[in-house]
């Protein structure tokens, strides 16, 4: 187990200036999986060294996949095609990756061999059922401990395509089944009532494999094989948030962010603070491997608080407790809802964010799938982020208009997504100091 670390912030940070954050999560997990599976050396330049990507990397290693990390960023990983993996000696151990567990179950239950997945105390309170029960009706053999890891898979090589439905849109769940069906007998379909991010589609194509792509549902053919590529990864969206939020609530002037992937499944954010009142500029828009990239200049201002649309939520999921954050110094009130997904992330973050909030002085109402929250006065103070990055660095950003230094506990797993974040926060002007 890692050693607790803290933030402290200092009030009164003016951010702005010209940045680029660490790869996208994302892509660099299905980067290193596809790459595996896939015929041929895979580069990946822009791979996030962040500890839940490299779990992924590290588990590939241990079913005896090839891989060298020749510089900062970049991964070679020498695939051996579909059938290549080896039963890995031990149980695979995936840290605080829920991303790693979910499309590895997927992967795994086409490989002839016996694999139990574990991982940290959160991972290992999060429910694997909703990828359990459908790579069971493929033929898998998946056994979960009431729902929750250890994840046992003994995949089989006589799995069949199903066509599933999901009731909450999930990109873990839809990926799994993708990859599963990859191995499978026929067709695998997976409906969703709402997109959730699509990069495994896109890498998927960018290795060569053509897949049925129809409103609301994708389909990928059995039997595949997949051409080894080269991989591009843009800086994480969902990294960038913080900054963006940091820029509009204590910005001294223009914040650029480069090289952001901008994959519309992801950037709901951005819709959602412009209904705020947001200046936020998209520019010098490209493409590499099937993903938009572009430069994000944010511009400082005010922001309102507005009722979130239901439909911006899917594709905003991961940036809401950085909303919250924004939500707490906009004028008036601002709630959300439809996002209940939220209580069985890497922690229950509508619970740890209006805990945290209101131990801030902000008054915040929690419902079953949301919160709302009336912008004020932050006061300083002590908050748990229990464990849970993406709740650290959300009130790492909030400590900028926050009356008086914030103490923020149990932050080490900043470092799963975003090695770096404390450097690069103080590089841009928000007061922050880190202690064990
Ligand atoms: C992810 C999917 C999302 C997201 C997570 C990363 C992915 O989870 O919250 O951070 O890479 O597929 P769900 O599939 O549970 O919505």
């Amino acid at each position: 187990m890692s050693t607790r670390k803290r933030f402290v912030t200092n009030p009164g940070g003016r951010v702005g200036g010209d940045i680029r954050v660490p790869g996208d999560k994302s892509i660099s997990h299905r980067a290193a999986m596809l790459g595996a599976i896939a015929e041929g050396t895979t580069e990946v330049r822009g791979f996030l060294e962040g500890a839940d990507c490299i779990a992924t990397l590290d588990a590939m290693a241990a079913m005896g996949i090839g891989i060298e990390r020749p510089g900062a960023g970049i991964v070679r990983i020498r695939g051996a095609g579909l059938g290549g993996l080896r039963a890995p000696s031990a149980a695979l151990d995936l840290g605080n990756s829920g991303t790693s567990m979910r499309l590895l179950a997927g992967l795994l239950s086409g490989q002839d061999f016996e694999t139990v997945l574990i991982g940290d105390a959160s991972l290992m309170s999060r429910p694997m059922e909703r990828i359990a029960a459908p790579l069971r009706r493929m033929g898998a053999d998946v056994r979960t401990n009431e729902g929750r890891p250890p994840v046992a898979i003994r995949g089989g090589p006589r799995l069949k395509g199903i066509a599933h439905h999901l009731d909450v849109p999930s990109a873990q769940v839809k990926s799994a089944l993708l990859l599963a069906g990859l191995q499978a007998e026929g067709r695998t379909s997976v409906r969703e009532p709402a997109p959730s991010r699509d990069h495994t589609e896109r890498m998927l194509e960018a290795f060569g494999l053509p897949i049925e792509r129809a409103a609301g549902e994708v389909a990928v053919a059995g039997r595949a094989r997949l051409r080894a590529t080269r991989v591009d990864v843009p800086g994480d969206f969902s990294s960038a948030a913080f900054f963006i939020v940091a820029a509009l609530i204590a910005g001294r002037g223009p914040l650029t962010l480069r090289d952001i992937g901008v994959n519309p499944t992801r950037t709901a954010l951005i819709d959602i603070l412009r209904l705020m009142g947001a200046d936020i500029r998209v520019q010098n828009s490209t493409e590499a491997g099937g993903e938009p990239r572009a430069d994000i200049e944010v511009h400082p201002g005010r922001l309102r608080g507005i009722a979130v649309p239901e439909s911006l939520v899917p594709a905003a999921l991961d940036e809401m407790p950085v909303l919250f954050a924004a939500a707490a110094v906009a004028d008036g009130e601002t709630v959300v809802s439809g996002a209940g997904e939220l209580r069985v992330k890497e922690s229950d973050r509508l619970a740890v964010m209006a805990r945290g909030l209101a131990d801030l002085g902000i008054s915040v109402e929690t419902r079953p799938d949301g919160l709302q929250i009336q912008g004020g006065t932050v006061r300083g103070g002590v908050v748990d982020s229990r464990g849970d990055h993406r709740v650290a660095m959300a009130f790492a950003v909030l400590g900028a208009r926050a009356n008086a230094p914030i103490a923020i506990d149990d932050v080490q797993n900043v470092t799963t997504s975003f090695p770096g974040f404390g450097i690069l926060a103080q590089a841009v002007g928000l007061g922050l100091s880190e202690s064990h």
